[in-house]
């Protein structure tokens, strides 16, 4: 059994973005009421008093997009000062990057996941939903000139729209060492469009990139469910991260808590997840809470090893931007 060191941190619901995958245009939004949220000082409990002591060191913020939070930095500062906290890493859509990556550094966040899906203004566009990739660039430019390393891109391959940019993609990991990873699109978040469009198979990438420029097996620091591959002599590495086309759960190290303080074991299972907002707000003890994640933790790997991702066909009523991908 794999040991659960990483907990994925939503910060906030809300999203200033709006991708075709996650939540476009037309997506009902039913934001959480502010005092729905868990408070900064309330994560800071939970982090010293539960998540710590059970051996769960390595943080990442998440959102929707988590720079619309209010006072991250912040945040981020009073995580980074908590003694035994090991790791702290972000994953955003850049948009605020420009302004904040420098001060996200200097409060201690070490590693940053920037989404970019296309290399083209209009196609980005027309995934986001925005007219921001000028932004964006200028906000990756600011993570990697405040030494943020390493800095991943993150790109959702959606057939027939960014597909065939892979290989460009790829190719900015020869002269920077960046690590671009290819996301298959997982039916969560925007189901109807997946239906649609369907998903493109990574060994399908690797071909490509193969074809065109090599690729041989390469590593990467970090957590995650990314199998990472290098173009011979590039100074990034490539990723693919395929949970259509292989499960990896035996290998998940995560849970996951909302920003309303929903513990979710895993990222497909909805029954699991367990209500720390409640007992933590009526006062419970650090051993009470600590037994409910103990119990969490206990339960996992069979409910990993149970819920193929792919095949699970349970509804989902949070989509990805409210667990946080
Ligand atoms: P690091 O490797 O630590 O950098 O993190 P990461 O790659 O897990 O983080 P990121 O937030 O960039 O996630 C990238 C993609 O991987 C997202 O689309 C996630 O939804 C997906 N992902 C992350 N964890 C899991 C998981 O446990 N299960 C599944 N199915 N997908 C995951
Ligand atoms: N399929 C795959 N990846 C997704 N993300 C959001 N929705 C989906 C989906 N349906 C990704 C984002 C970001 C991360 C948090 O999750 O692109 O990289
Ligand atoms: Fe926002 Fe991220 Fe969802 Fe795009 S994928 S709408 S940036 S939460």
């Amino acid at each position: 059994m794999n040991t659960v060191n990483y907990l994925r941190i939503s910060l906030v619901d809300r999203c200033n973005f709006r991708c075709t995958y996650c939540m476009p245009e037309d997506t009902p939004l039913n934001y959480l009421p502010k005092p729905e949220l868990l408070t900064y000082e309330e994560l800071l409990r939970l982090v010293k008093d539960v998540f710590l002591p059970l051996g769960i060191d390595r943080f990442r913020l998440t959102g929707g997009e988590p720079l619309v939070r209010r006072g991250v930095v912040g945040f981020v500062e009073a995580l980074a000062q908590i003694k035994g906290v090991a790791d702290i890493s972000m994953t955003t859509n850049g948009y605020f990057l420009e302004e904040l990556a420098e001060d996200l550094k200097n409060a201690g966040l070490h590693r940053i996941n920037i989404s970019l899906d296309s290399l083209d203004p209009a196609i980005f566009q027309q995934i986001t939903g925005r007219p921001y990739w000028q932004k964006v660039w200028r906000g990756i430019q600011a993570a990697y000139g405040a030494g943020f390393s390493p800095l991943k891109l993150n790109v959702v391959v959606l057939p027939g729209i960014n597909e065939q940019e892979v290989p460009d993609l790829a190719a900015l990991t020869i002269d920077l060492p960046w690590h671009v990873r290819f996301i298959e699109f997982m039916p969560v978040g925007n189901e109807a469009y997946f239906q649609k469009t369907g998903w493109v198979n990574s060994e399908t990438l690797r071909q490509r990139i193969r074809e065109r420029f090599g690729l041989a097996e390469g590593t990467c620091l970090g957590n995650g469910p990314a199998d990472v591959f290098q173009i011979p002599g590039a100074q990034g590495t490539v990723g693919f991260i395929s949970q259509m086309s292989e499960c990896f759960c035996d290998r998940c190290n995560r849970v996951r808590l909302s920003s309303d303080g929903w513990l979710r074991p895993c990222l497909l299972n909805e029954i699991e997840q367990i209500d720390l907002k409640t007992p933590l707000r009526n006062g419970a003890t650090a051993e009470a809470l600590q037994d409910l994640l103990r119990n969490l933790l206990a339960a996992k790997p069979e409910i990993n090893y149970k819920e193929q991702t792919t095949r699970d066909t349970r509804i989902y009523s949070r989509t990805m931007s409210q667990i946080g991908g």
